[in-house]
């Protein structure tokens, strides 16, 4: 090792280089997802309707790193809603305990129709239409 420099000096100086690495990959971390229809186009496949439990929903990814709420509030009823928050743009998830809860500020909406039922958000999430089409669950 040269002079000056002790171990210690050298061990630092590598951990430092770590977390500066780490830090550069959070940067660049994968692109966040956003609710709505992204690129799809009506009559694309969203999900079969075998993955859309009765009862509840499950968030699809859809072309152009996009997202939308699938619910099933009755076996023969599917709809769907863009995910996002009215309130602040988070994306919520599907339907537990017969509610569709925001994480952010936990704003409840009614997971068969999406309209809000309790604030801060002021509005409901908005409807998208989909059709079923066999065993098929299609932007429509
Ligand atoms: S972002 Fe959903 S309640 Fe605030």
């Amino acid at each position: 090792m040269p002079d000056g420099i002790t171990r210690r000096t050298a061990l630092c100086a590598a951990a430092l280089g770590a977390l500066t690495s780490s830090l550069a990959a959070c940067g660049s971390a994968a692109p966040r997802r956003t609710g709505g229809t992204g690129t799809a186009k009506p009559g694309d496949r969203l999900a079969g309707l075998a993955d859309v439990p009765v009862g509840g929903g499950v968030l699809v990814d859809v072309p152009g790193d996009a997202q939308l709420l699938l619910v099933r509030p009755e076996e023969d009823v599917v709809r769907a809603f863009d995910p996002t928050c009215p309130h602040a743009d988070t994306l919520v998830g599907p339907p537990s305990g017969g509610v569709i809860t925001c994480p952010t500020h936990r704003s409840t909406f009614d997971p068969a129709t999406g309209a809000v039922r309790r604030g801060p958000a002021t509005g409901g999430l908005a409807e998208v239409p989909v059709t079923t089409s066999g065993q098929d669950v299609l932007l429509g």
